[in-house]
């Protein structure tokens, strides 16, 4: 553990004043940009098995790099710890660098929502007809009974969770205050889900409007986070990193 946190400190492999971490960071944001890019193309084109199978593998793979990433860096971000880690005039961190970086946070979050939501959509309306897999046309509604049940289940397995943290001594206001969260998230994007059901009932359509605004998300979240990376890493490298 310490050791990959160390070498995620060492000086990066592209030239830049940036660390090994934010290297490979940012190749790793290029990487899955470009797969879901081809994912998008793929379902354009109505190969929909490839663009499951690429998706879902690409998603997985990327919420796996990030959490674990995040986990060793701490959120890696230095601007927010301050201005040390960006070494521009005060008018460009106020007025260009900060803008930017709450943007890409902003879209972090919403881009690792859609990802767990597309993936749980898509496989709500998909059916496969002989060898292909296509979005099935029709109404796609949850009722609020189903939801409450969902919920109830994933709320019952995070107490498990957490008593057996109590029995094991391993218990901490940390992992509660995570968990919780993480069901009061689910149960926000149940509540946003019920209006988006309203908006386009059809599954189909739902699963095409929702991927392409998915998809323009990614497409900022490369472009603001290489921005970041430009400003911290090449023009106006800072004391850290
Ligand atoms: C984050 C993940 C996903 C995103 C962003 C996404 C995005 C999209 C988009 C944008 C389209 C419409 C393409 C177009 O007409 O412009 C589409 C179609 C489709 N998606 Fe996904 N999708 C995701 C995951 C999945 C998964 C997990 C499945 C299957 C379980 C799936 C199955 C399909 C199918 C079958 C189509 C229809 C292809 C056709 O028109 O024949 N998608 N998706």
């Amino acid at each position: 553990m310490d050791s990959v946190a160390e070498w995620l400190r060492q000086p990066g492999f592209a030239g830049t004043f940036a660390t090994m971490g934010a290297d490979v960071s940012q190749l790793m944001a290029a990487v899955f940009t470009t797969l879901f890019i081809v994912g998008w193309f793929q379902a354009k084109r109505g190969e929909g098995t490839k663009h499951h199978w690429l998706m879902l593998g690409g998603m997985i793979a990327m919420l796996s790099f990030f959490t674990s990433y995040y986990l060793f860096r701490n959120l890696g971000v230095l601007a927010f710890e301050g201005k040390e880690g960006f070494g521009g005039s005060q008018w460009l961190y106020d007025n260009v660098f900060l803008p930017i970086l709450t943007i890409h946070i902003i879209l972090v979050i919403i881009g690792l929502i859609m990802a767990v939501y597309m993936i749980v959509l898509g496989y709500r309306t998909q059916f496969i007809s002989g060898a292909r897999r296509l979005l099935r046309e029709q109404v796609l509604q949850t009722s609020w009974g189903k939801m409450l049940g969902i919920l109830g289940v994933l709320a019952g397995l995070v107490i498990t969770y957490l008593l057996s943290l109590v029995a094991l001594d391993r218990f901490g206001m940390g992992k509660l205050a995570v968990w919780v969260s993480l069901l009061v998230i689910i149960a926000l994007v149940m509540v946003l889900e019920k209006s988006i059901q309203r908006m386009w009932p059809n599954g189909a359509r739902r699963h095409r409007v929702l991927g392409r605004f998915t998809m323009v998300i990614y497409c900022v979240l490369f472009v603001t986070g290489s921005a970041t990376y430009t400003m911290l890493y090449i023009l106006y490298p800072g004391k850290i990193g």
